[in-house]
């Protein structure tokens, strides 16, 4: 089935449309083919504000909807025009539209100049993500969904975009149709019980499932999470948001230089809870620790924030260890899933990977691809399909959706 997926989360807009095929639970697993895919990245707009801020972000993702819904048809050749003019489509669906989008008057604009030109494409549903995230981000990709499903009739299938992160690391993608259509190998086929250590801007948690449709929270941040302390100690450092992409790459300099890191910080930077006896987390201490060790120095050359981001990255490193090792131990999974924006980073990655292979060389590790790490929709049209082959009613319902910006998994 092909889904058309959205996601508008946080500071990414993204659209991208998926065929999917077979069932979860097959030999071989579900498969996972990419038509169309289109992305803008908010980035440089937040920048100058030093971190995401809500209703600009809302604004950019009404301004970029339509232009990448075009462009992710466009590359799966589903773009077909259609010669009917706004008038027909405002006699037509005009009140509901404008209901609908009664929120985002200049996605409304777009939505009645461009949609009246575009034909029905061979799309089987339509996949938003609902929540966890900023509520008015969220909204304005859940009412441009409604909107579509309005005028082609579709279904709409909500998406947890924690549940994405899991789907980013967890599923193989297939790179060509030829390749979709002859695989007989196992690469998705998923083995229970199912560890995911979810690591983003927002979130960190590690997510126990025994089957595709219970998630269990078994440990998450008590404050900051992983994502939040790079960004926030990076804003510290000077450095420009977001942070973790540019400590990342300090970090590797800090090592390939061999920058000795006692040199530069008094005292190694804590290891927050990594001997609790439990599976959660802190990082707010982190920042509170640079920041002190910072008022220390005299005058921050470039070495010690060489210094600091190696540090600041072994410390994260090592707590993630820790609780990845713990929660091992407690769950036998058979299946280890890496997810979310600091998975993007390489010596997590890495260290974790390490970790997994040496301690428990019979869990399976999986690790998304680096550019599904961070947000995008491929990941939210993965997950509506495990979503949907758990709950096929789906396709028959119309459900209300509303954005739930502190959604839960397993609620
Ligand atoms: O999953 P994501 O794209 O958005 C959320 O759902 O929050 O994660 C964004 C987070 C940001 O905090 C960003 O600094 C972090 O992921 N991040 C990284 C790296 N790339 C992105 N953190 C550390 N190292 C990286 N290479
Ligand atoms: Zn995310």
């Amino acid at each position: 089935m092909k889904i058309l997926a959205i996601e508008t989360s946080c500071d990414e807009t993204a659209i991208a449309i998926l065929d999917a095929r077979g069932k979860l639970d097959s030999a071989t697993g579900p498969r996972f083919f990419v038509c169309g895919n289109a992305l803008i990245s908010q980035i440089d707009i937040h920048k100058e504000f030093g971190g995401v801020f809500p209703a600009l972000a809302k604004r950019e993702h009404a301004k970029n909807l339509v232009p990448l819904l075009r462009k992710a048809l466009k590359e799966a050749r589903m773009l077909g025009s259609r010669n009917r003019t706004r008038r027909d489509m405002y006699t037509v669906f005009s009140k509901q539209l404008m209901e609908i989008l009664e929120r985002e008057p200049l996605l409304l604009e777009q939505v009645l100049e461009v949609l009246p030109t575009i034909k029905k494409p061979p799309i089987d549903a339509l996949a938003v993500t609902y929540g966890p995230g900023l509520a008015p981000a969220l909204w304005v990709g859940i009412n441009f969904a409604r909107a579509l499903a309005l005028v082609w009739n579709l279904p709409i299938i909500p998406v947890n975009h924690m549940h994405g992160h899991i789907a980013a690391g967890l599923f193989k993608i297939s790179a060509t149709w030829r390749v979709m259509r002859q695989q007989k190998t196992s690469h998705n086929h998923i083995e229970f019980p199912l560890l995911a250590l979810l690591i983003s801007g927002g979130h960190t948690e590690l997510v126990l499932m025994k089957d595709f449709k219970t998630f269990k929270v078994i440990g998450e941040t008590r404050d900051d999470a992983a994502g939040e302390a790079f960004d926030k100690v990076a804003r510290m450092l000077g450095l420009p948001y977001p942070g973790g992409p540019q400590i990342s790459a300090l970090a590797r300099e800090a090592r390939e230089r061999k920058i000795p890191t006692e040199k530069y910080l008094a005292a190694p930077l804590p290891r927050p809870m990594i001997k609790s006896n439990d599976l959660d987390f802190s990082f707010s201490g982190l920042k509170t620790a640079v920041l002190y060790a910072l008022r220390a120095i005299e005058k921050q050359t470039r070495a010690h924030t060489l210094a600091f981001a190696r540090e600041l990255e072994d410390a994260i490193a090592d707590v993630l260890c820790a609780k990845v090792k713990k929660a091992l131990e407690v769950s036998h999974a058979r299946t280890f899933v890496l997810g979310g924006g600091v998975s993007a980073n390489t010596h997590i990655r890495s260290t974790l990977v390490k970790l997994i292979a040496d301690t428990y060389p019979e869990t399976e590790i999986r690790v998304p691809p680096p550019e599904l790490a961070t947000d995008n929709a491929i990941m939210i049209g993965m997950a509506a399909y495990v979503v949907l082959a758990n709950n096929i009613n789906l396709l028959t319902q119309k459900p209300d959706i509303a954005a739930d910006g502190n959604a839960r998994l397993g609620d």
